[in-house]
């Protein structure tokens, strides 16, 4: 396939950023999209020029660093990682936009890497659990039933990738803040904690500059971990309840 990159370029976060055009050949379609721009940014280095910086870590869709905005849309247009995304789901001659996630808590770094660790912030205010630390206890010790076990384990699965927030008009980190919060609610090591747990991350989501959910959804359809929407209205349920009691 021979393709049109336009890519977002900015070196650092207070340059001027711009779409730059790059054309593409001999592009296979089972390349990843990320081998895609590996092979970019080889002709770059070979030509001189400044290769593209942008994030990645497994390539196995487990990490949650490959963040692109590709045609507007969150890792593309495949409900999966830019990891995963394979040249397939394009055809010869397409012109394919490639941006950062845009968030204000998303500042960028640089080109079409932004720095995620609001989300590390979130997290230690309030997603964990506290527990000796040792050997493992018997596994059977503390019952889990098994529907709590498998929502638990579904929410589990969030990669903490910001697809969510990227796809929300309001950059919203409900979504992801739904998921931890489901998860260690559904379990009983999560319930010492839990109240304030939800008003921590709560806070912490407001003061990092993401914004209320509004019930749009595009979070939940752009997630690659198809985390269901209703981890929202456990999240409000949870908050107001912690509220309530405190
Ligand atoms: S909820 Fe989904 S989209 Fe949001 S961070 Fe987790 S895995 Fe990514
Ligand atoms: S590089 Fe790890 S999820 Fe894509």
């Amino acid at each position: 396939m021979n393709l049109t990159l336009k890519i977002w370029r900015q070196d650092g976060p207070n340059d001027a950023g711009a779409l730059v055009t790059y054309p593409i050949s001999d592009v296979s379609e089972d390349m990843s999209f990320l081998e895609m721009l590996d092979v970019l940014n080889e002709q770059l280095i070979l030509d001189g020029k400044e290769p593209v910086a942008f994030d990645s870590d497994c390539r196995e869709g487990i990490c949650g660093m490959c963040s692109l905005m590709i045609n507007g849309m969150a890792h593309g247009p495949e409900v999966t990682t830019t990891c995963q995304l394979h040249m397939r789901s394009f055809k010869d001659g397409d012109e394919i936009t490639i941006e950062p996630w845009r968030a204000e808590a998303f500042p960028l770094v640089k080109d079409l890497i932004v720095d995620r660790s609001s989300f590390d912030r979130i997290i230690q205010a309030g997603g964990y659990i506290s527990v000796n630390t040792g050997a493992a206890p018997e596994a059977h010790s503390v019952p889990v039933s098994k529907p709590a076990a498998d929502r638990a384990f579904n929410t589990a699965t969030c990669i903490g990738c910001g697809a969510c927030v990227a796809a929300c008009p309001n950059a919203s980190a409900m979504l992801f803040m739904g998921a931890k919060v489901t998860h260690l609610g559904e379990l009983p090591q999560g319930q010492p904690e839990r109240d304030a747990r939800v008003i921590k991350m709560i806070n912490e989501h407001d003061a990092e500059g993401f914004g209320g959910c509004t019930n749009i959804g595009e979070c939940a359809a752009a997630c690659p971990k198809e985390i269901p929407l209703d981890v929202i209205s456990q999240l409000n349920h949870d908050f107001r309840k912690a509220k309530h009691a405190h």
